[in-house]
């Protein structure tokens, strides 16, 4: 799924600069060597154009006229060439800050980058969600609730501790505000401007994004806390192949063998784990700007390793202006997000109103007998086994 995410990402963004230049050259003479009518066009067209012929057109300050000589003072470089030394990144500049941008007067990464954030990401994104809600009541509508199929027993058998319900819903709750208020900061604009107007946006977007920003040091907290408490249960085993070969009985009514979790609930610690993470570590590099420049070693890891060439992506960047690697950032932790939004949606379905009894572990702890010998026959047989050992060790009154 990484590679996939990676793929996607990698196409539709800002490559575009990297790869082979397509197209004959246009007749710059009579511009004398600037560009022409069909390069402005072409790059309005959304077309790739050669830029080697302004990058490398930035002056040669040997080729000055010497001081005493005519027009000796202003140097080898007109002003021209200057200013595509600054576009290009290959002046010579001084700055009299030491921040990380200083030193980039001119970065062109912006345009795509709002281009894309507003268009595919937005589109996709948001078509991701409402798909799988559609998929979701389309599943309950044909397959309708899992019931619990033996005789319910009346006993219970402890399923979550406290602890680990409170993990669980410091991770979700946190989890539901940082999805909607991140939606909020994607999509308020277009949704919520033409409603409520621009002053009562403002107040919505500046709050949503206090929360977003605050709220994220819970989600991570409480996902190093359902690490430590789970991964235990979510090493993979034998039991999960005949599992996820019977679907895990979802079609067929069946119940295989599982264990404290089941493969398809594996399946969903690991993508909560893995893309929580990936999310954190690129929503840390948004919340502290331009501290972290991931995007360009990554980019020269792929290279080297020839995974962008396998991709079809060619050369990648390796020299990116810090603002682009908060570009990239912004938009690996929005696909990222929405990919496990996604996921989530699933999760909240089958977790509540999809299968009965299941919503009880994580509400009360205790879950119905036959509910978990239904869906996690291992454990529950273990669960047993201890109960009755339990009466046997222990020592009578005296
Ligand atoms: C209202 C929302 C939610 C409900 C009703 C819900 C419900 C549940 C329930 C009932 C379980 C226990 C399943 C079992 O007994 O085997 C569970 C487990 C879990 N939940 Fe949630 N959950 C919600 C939101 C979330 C969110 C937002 C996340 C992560 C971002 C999350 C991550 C997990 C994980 C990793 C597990 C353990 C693996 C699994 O059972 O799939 N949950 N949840």
């Amino acid at each position: 799924m990484l590679r996939a995410l990676l793929a996607l990402m990698l196409t539709v963004t800002f490559v575009s600069t990297a790869h082979a230049q397509e197209g004959a050259s246009p007749d710059r003479e009579a511009t004398g060597g600037a560009q022409t009518l069909e390069d402005i066009m072409a790059r309005q067209r959304g077309e790739e154009v050669d830029n080697s012929f302004r990058s490398d057109a930035t002056g040669d300050p040997d080729s000055a006229a010497g001081i005493a000589s005519q027009l000796g003072t202003l140097g080898g470089a007109s002003d021209p060439e200057l200013w595509r030394a600054l576009r290009f990144g290959t002046a010579n500049i001084t700055a009299s800050n030491n921040s990380p941008t200083a030193t980039t007067l001119i970065q062109d990464g912006g345009m795509g980058w709002l281009q894309f954030r507003e268009g595919p990401l937005a589109s996709y994104g948001g078509g991701l969600l409402i798909v799988t809600a559609a998929l979701l009541a389309v599943f309950l509508m044909v397959r309708g609730r899992i019931t619990i199929d033996g005789e319910k027993t009346g006993r219970t058998i402890t399923r979550f501790k406290a602890v680990e319900r409170f993990g669980h819903w410091l991770l979700a709750g946190s989890f539901i505000l940082l999805g909607v208020t991140g939606l909020v900061s994607l999509f308020g604009r277009t949704v919520f401007i033409p409603v409520f107007g621009h002053e009562a946006f403002s107040y919505l977007a500046v709050g949503s994004k206090w929360i977003h920003n605050n709220v994220s040091w819970a989600f991570m907290l409480a996902l190093a806390m359902i690490f430590v408490m789970w991964v235990i249960h979510n090493l993979p085993d034998r039991t999960d192949i005949n599992w996820l070969l019977k679907g895990g009985g979802i079609f067929t009514n069946g119940h295989p063998p599982a264990k404290k979790f089941n493969a398809g609930q594996k399946l969903i610690f690991w993508s909560v784990i893995v893309l929580g993470t990936s999310i954190s570590v690129s929503g840390l590099a948004l919340l502290f700007p331009f501290e972290f420049n991931m995007f360009a070693p990554t980019f020269a890891k792929l290279n080297s390793f020839g995974i962008s060439e396998a991709l079809g992506l060619g050369t990648l960047r390796e020299t990116l202006a810090p603002h682009e690697e908060m570009q990239y950032a912004q938009l690996w932790h929005a696909i990222v997000s929405f990919v496990l939004m996604a996921i989530i949606l699933a999760h909240i379905y089958i977790g509540s109103v999809g299968m009965e009894g299941a919503y009880d572990a994580m509400g009360s702890g205790e879950v119905e007998e036959q509910w978990a010998r239904e869906h996690h026959s291992i454990w529950a047989e273990e669960e047993l086994a201890k109960d009755r050992k339990a009466p046997e060790s222990a020592t009578p009154a005296e």
